[in-house]
């Protein structure tokens, strides 16, 4: 029988008592000292240890430049006094984006992106104190098979998927993408890394993280030539792009990489997976990944897991109720909380001193102040990554160093909704917290998605 259930916890103590019966590896701190120490990155220093995780509000401009919806979301995050902003995945190509409404950074704009951050550095110094500058991370990224750059699926597949494919739209005579597009595109990283610089951001993030295109690229055990097959191959894009990037932006610009160390997909179409067994991870190749990255000059990284357009969305984000027609995930969330903890564990580990953000908080609520001081306290992480939490309650760290605890009644309820904007193609942000934007969001854009 499934051990799956919803938050229902009042204290510390039920929470913790509750962790131990299940057997998992989540420890609660009531010292949050931690989560206020400062982090080194690179040449640069976060004033604090948590991290705000990039997350798509799908509301930019047509041409990809900052909307008002943006400029408002880091603005809140910025005021919010995180130490760190990893703005969301910004497409490095036009038919590489998400959406159409998908952030994409070029020439064109860089002004309006330059306005962004400057924005929401003066939002952060107005609300936190004139010496509190965020680090702020762009989130490069090619969407591959989720491409949808004109809202009509436009999948870029570096390999057939008997199981993604279909779902596409895709038949086993469709094209795999080159290997001179992709010898093309990291020329497209390298342009886009020199504009975020230009644009005032502290460094980019080579996304290779939920299955978009580099993601796969680490996956694609049967793409033939010199990027699928073996592990040399299937990391050669990344690792190749990660040093054009460093090349063309020098010694003193963050190069950060979110990556997924676990698809629970079947190999041999999934990376960091038992051969045998989808939902087992391996963490053979990912831990030698982050080492190689590390050796490549990479200064920040963070882990993730799973697809969040197919099976098994708890894996990368534990939640008490899933998307419209979405399993009930088989297991506790605190044991799908305790296992992205374990990833981040592992990789820190590999990482040496590196800094590695870890994610999957924002399902325990208040409690994940508790629970993330406990993990920067053991070296599990450096920074506390907060994802929906952020969307909800972007005051949180400043609650937690300011009154040194968050408030219950402000917490995301990882209800999905805003996952749910995402899937009927609207422009996300939290729906309970932030109803009065956001409420109307959901509404228009779930009448259109039965519509169509
Ligand atoms: C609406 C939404 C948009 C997201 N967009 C991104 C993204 O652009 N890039 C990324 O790496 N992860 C993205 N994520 C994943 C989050 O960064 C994070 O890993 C996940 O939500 C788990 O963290 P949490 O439990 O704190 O929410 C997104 C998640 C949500 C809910
Ligand atoms: S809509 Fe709000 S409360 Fe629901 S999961 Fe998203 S951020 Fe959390």
């Amino acid at each position: 029988m499934s051990s799956f259930q919803r938050f229902n916890f009042k204290t510390l103590d039920e929470i913790r008592s509750k962790a131990a019966e299940l057997g998992v590896n989540i420890k609660f701190s009531e010292d949050l000292s931690p989560l206020a120490k400062p982090v080194k990155i690179g040449g640069i220093t976060a004033p604090n240890s948590i991290a705000v995780l990039p997350m798509e509000g799908c509301d930019s401009e047509r041409d990809g430049s900052p909307s008002e919806l943006v400029k408002r979301r880091y603005c809140r995050f910025a005021s919010g006094g995180a130490g760190l902003i990893w703005y969301e995945a910004c497409a490095v190509v036009h038919e590489g984006r998400a959406n159409p409404l998908q952030m994409f950074l070029t020439k064109d704009n860089v002004g309006a992106f330059a306005e962004l951050v400057k924005s929401s550095n003066m939002a952060a110094m107005k609300a936190n104190g004139s010496d509190h500058k965020p680090v702020n991370i762009l989130q490069l990224t090619h969407s591959g098979r989720y491409s949808r750059p004109d809202d009509k699926p436009a999948p870029i597949i570096p390999q057939h998927d008997p199981l993604l494919d279909p779902r596409v739209g895709l038949g086993s005579d469709s094209p795999v993408v080159t290997d001179e597009y992709l010898d093309a595109l990291v020329e497209k990283y390298v342009e886009s890394a020199v504009l975020a610089r230009e644009a005032g951001f502290d460094g980019v993030d080579i996304k290779s993280s939920h299955r978009y295109l580099l993601s796969e690229l680490l996956a694609s055990h049967t793409r033939e030539g010199k990027y699928g097959g073996s592990f040399e191959n299937r990391t050669r894009f990344l690792l190749s792009t990660i040093k054009a990037v460093r090349k063309a932006v020098g010694d003193d610009f963050i190069i950060a990489c979110r990556f997924n160390v676990f698809d629970a997909h079947p190999y041999p179409y999934g990376f960091g997976v038992d051969r045998l067994d989808c939902i087992k991870p391996d963490l053979t190749e990912p831990l030698a990944l982050a080492k190689l990255l590390v050796e490549n000059g990479v200064n920040l990284l963070s882990c993730s897991a799973g697809n969040p357009y197919y099976r098994f969305p708890h894996v990368t984000r534990p939640f008490d109720t899933p998307t419209i027609g979405g399993e009930i995930p088989d297991e506790h969330p605190l044991q799908s909380v305790a296992r992205l903890f374990e990833f981040t564990r592992k990789v820190q580990e590999a990482a040496g001193e590196v800094a590695v953000v870890g994610n999957g908080y924002s399902w325990l609520r208040h409690f994940l102040a508790n629970a993330g001081a406990a993990n920067l306290a053991d070296g599990s992480c450096s920074m506390v990554g907060i994802g929906r939490q952020a969307f909800a309650y972007p005051d949180a760290p400043k609650d937690i160093f300011t009154k040194g605890r968050m408030e219950p009644g402000k917490c995301c309820i990882a209800c999905s909704k805003c996952t749910q904007i995402m899937r009927d193609h609207g422009r996300t942000g939290c729906v309970v917290r932030d109803s009065e934007v956001y409420l109307p969001l959901f509404n228009e854009a779930r009448k259109n998605a039965s519509r169509s």
